[in-house]
């Protein structure tokens, strides 16, 4: 029987060889599984990050369906705040919706920390997961200050991210009030799932491509830094993701990631050493699922060759997978990827 020691995932993200190109897909459990929609049906999104019997099941989902390398924790980077009471909503085909937009010192002073008490629900549902899921990883994961905090001043989703910056301009001490409690919230958070049996922990940094280096190393650097410090005191590999970073990368690796996760924009090859030495999680073009099968395998496997420089290479899409994908080119995908020679 194959154990959590035998895992190409795990032995990836720590540099060592695994037995196949490992693969998971962000975003695997959602919009693109008829069975996703189906346990979700009037559910409320929220809700069912609170239900322990539903984050279970849909967690399991894609491992079913594709045999992954890798399960990642169904949840949303807004649940911790959730959690601690901040009024949000996640409006279906929008996103996360905040009620109060965060301004100034005292809106930051009355978020509260994050306890494990307040999530015993992530708690329960972790344990089960890893019961159920045996050889098979579990990643934790949070969101990365910069994103939460986009979320939480311009109170939803936004393109340009304007006022977010206009808080990181020109309110340097809310700015970096809001940072360090949301940074905290998050390294507790991902505590909570390391410490129930979480095998690895991603941070997601999704929108931090739309800073510019210097920013992004003097504004939010030191607050993802001190995330992934905290955690990496629990000995999982940490992977640290952010879409249009290409500039970014090297800072991304700096900031204390064991593998580096690059969006489908930038060839691994050209990524690889950017990053030092480290792994690399991604990169195949999310829409590259809708070209013709032999199309897509012929860039997935660019995308393994690109890899092999890495120190260790993590299959996935370049960002997360699109709910019109269908399920079955993304098992084809994952039988390309484990059956391509490991070299
Ligand atoms: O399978 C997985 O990857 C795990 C689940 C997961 C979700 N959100 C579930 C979800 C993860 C890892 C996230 C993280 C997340 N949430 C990020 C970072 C990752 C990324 O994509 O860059 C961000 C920016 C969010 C914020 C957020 N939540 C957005 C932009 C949306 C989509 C809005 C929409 O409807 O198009 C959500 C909602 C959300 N989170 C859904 C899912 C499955 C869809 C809502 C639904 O199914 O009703």
């Amino acid at each position: 029987m194959p154990t959590l020691a035998d895992s190409p995932f795990l032995a990836a993200a720590r540099g060592e060889k695994p037995s196949h190109t490992p693969v998971w897909f962000m975003r695997q459990a959602g919009r693109s599984l008829p069975e996703y929609r189906a346990a979700r049906e009037g559910v409320a999104m929220l809700e069912s990050c609170m239900t322990p019997e539903l984050i279970v099941e849909i967690t399991l989902q894609p491992v079913r369906r594709y045999g992954v390398d890798a399960a990642i924790f169904f949840s949303d980077i807004v649940l911790p705040l959730k959690a601690v009471g901040v009024d949000l909503d996640i409006k279906p085909g929008v996103g996360p919706v905040v009620a109060d937009p965060v301004e100034t010192l005292a809106d930051v002073a009355a978020i509260p920390d994050l306890t494990p008490d307040d999530v015993p629900f992530i708690t329960r549902a972790v344990q089960e997961l890893v019961g159920e899921l045996g050889a098979t990883p579990l990643i934790g994961f949070a969101g990365a200050p910069f994103t939460v905090a986009s979320y939480l001043v311009e109170g939803g989703p936004s393109k340009e991210h304007a006022r977010t910056k206009a808080m990181m301009f020109g309110a340097p001490d809310v700015w970096d009030a809001l940072m360090a409690k949301i940074g905290g919230i998050a390294a507790a958070f991902l505590e909570v799932q390391v410490a129930a049996g979480a095998s690895a922990i991603q941070l997601f940094d999704s929108w931090a491509g739309a800073l510019t280096p210097r920013d992004y190393r003097e504004f939010v650097m030191p607050h993802s830094a001190a995330v992934l410090d905290r955690v990496g005191r629990l000995g999982v590999p940490r992977i640290h993701f952010g879409v249009g970073t290409g500039s970014l990368l090297p800072l991304m690796g700096e900031a204390g990631a064991d593998v580096v996760g690059v969006d489908w924009r930038m060839p691994l090859d050209q990524a690889v050493p950017l990053v030092g030495d480290r792994a690399v999680q991604g990169n195949l073009d999310p829409t590259l699922v809708f070209a013709p099968t032999e199309v897509m395998t012929a860039r997935a496997a660019e995308v393994i060759e690109a890899g092999r420089s890495a120190r260790g290479h993590i299959f996935n899409l370049g960002h997360g997978v699109i709910p019109s994908t269908d399920p079955d080119q993304l098992a084809r995908l994952t039988e390309f990827v484990q059956g391509y020679p490991i070299g």
